[in-house]
């Protein structure tokens, strides 16, 4: 079991298979990109697979995440998701993707083993979109999107960041369309994480900015605290329901005491906390050739030093080194 502290115990993995990105979100990377891992440091398919072994067989993950950069570009992620599903400890499998080449992957996605997708979109209007990411590929994210449902990887989850003078007036148009669309949308505040730097607290908008956008065209009633687990996301559900929204609010609505996760970078690096400034390195641990055992140990070591929060609220906060598209969000 992976426990701390504070009596938090960890059954959720995050596992970055790639830092690298095809957009360029704004409130994540430049747009001449980064300084990419090198591909000897990032650990390679058998690798990922043993340590997920570990994780489901000896220490209680029950649910693992795929993320990035963009996972789509990992070659062998349909390969790694049908060797997960095959484990005799098999965890539910989830995608955090920006969508792009969905449509070419759900399908065998699917039948590997995943069992859905979180999409990453913030926009409905093609010129924003290019605004936001710089790139001009709104079309191939709605197509994945479509993709995913048709292949029965739901419920597929829609992530909308928004950013002031660019989209923050499209919450309630991104809602509408969502629940056509019978997808479920989560808006998520913008955390400092960005390799810029640039993240203003004045400067973001905040889930009660959100909540009263909403609420011009809404009824929103809040759900049930106690459904909520220790899902980041919280719910409401939308005009009496069935549907419903969620606001991820990191920054003005912490959720750190029911923080359920661990993390795993793509080059091999135990994180605990999306904001923790160390890391715990298996990789090397991995390529010594040290057993099961130790590998599970030096795990549940780690997590033993997670820390209570985010820390954001501290003055003294710094932002971790490593941007959100390293850590995989
Ligand atoms: P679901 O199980 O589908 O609800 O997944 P999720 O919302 O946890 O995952 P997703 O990858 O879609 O992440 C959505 C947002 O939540 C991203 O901005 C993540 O950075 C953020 N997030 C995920 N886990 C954590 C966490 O432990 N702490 C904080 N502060 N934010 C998180
Ligand atoms: N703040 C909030 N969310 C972010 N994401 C990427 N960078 C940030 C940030 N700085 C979102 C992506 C994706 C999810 C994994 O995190 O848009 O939906
Ligand atoms: Fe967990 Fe850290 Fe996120 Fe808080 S900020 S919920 S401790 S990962």
């Amino acid at each position: 079991m992976l426990i701390d502290t504070f009596g938090r115990v960890a059954t959720d993995l995050r596992v970055s298979l790639t830092d690298r990105c095809n957009l360029r979100c704004t409130y994540c990377m430049p747009e001449e990109g980064l300084q990419w891992l090198a591909k000897p440091d990032l650990l390679t398919d058998d690798e990922i697979v043993r340590l997920i072994r570990i994780a489901v067989s000896d220490l209680g993950i029950e649910e693992v995440r795929f993320t990035g950069g963009e996972p789509l570009l990992r070659p062998g992620l349909v390969g790694i998701v049908e060797r997960v599903a095959a484990l005799e400890h098999r965890p539910r499998m989830s995608l955090t993707t920006n969508g792009i080449g969905l449509e070419r992957t759900a399908t065998a996605l699917r039948a590997a083993g995943l069992d859905r997708v979180n999409v990453s979109l913030d926009t409905l209007r093609p010129d924003v979109f290019r605004a936001l990411t710089r790139r001009k590929r709104h079309e191939d994210v709605l197509r994945g999107l479509e993709a995913a449902r048709a292949a029965g990887l739901t419920p597929v989850k829609v992530n909308s960041v928004l950013m002031p003078g660019l989209n923050d007036d499209e919450a309630p148009d991104l809602l509408a369309w969502a629940i056509a669309h019978d997808y479920e949308l989560r808006f998520i505040e913008q955390m400092p994480l960005d390799a810029q730097h640039g993240w203003k607290r004045e400067g973001m908008i905040t889930a009660g900015d959100i909540l009263a956008s909403l609420r011009t065209r809404f009824t929103l009633t809040a759900e049930d605290q106690e459904e909520r687990g220790s899902a980041p996301a919280e719910r409401w559900t939308v005009d009496g329901g069935p549907h419903r929204v969620g606001v991820i609010a990191s920054v003005t609505r912490p959720f750190c005491r029911a923080c359920d996760r661990t993390r795993l970078t793509a080059d091999g690096q135990i994180r605990t906390c999306l904001f923790a400034t160390e890391e715990t390195d298996l990789r090397a641990a991995l390529r010594s050739d040290v057993p099961d055992a130790e590998i599970a140990r030096i795990w549940k070591q780690a997590m033993w030093g997670k820390k209570a929060g985010s820390g954001l609220d501290d003055p003294s906060f710094l932002q971790p080194a490593r941007p959100m598209s390293a850590i995989g969000g």
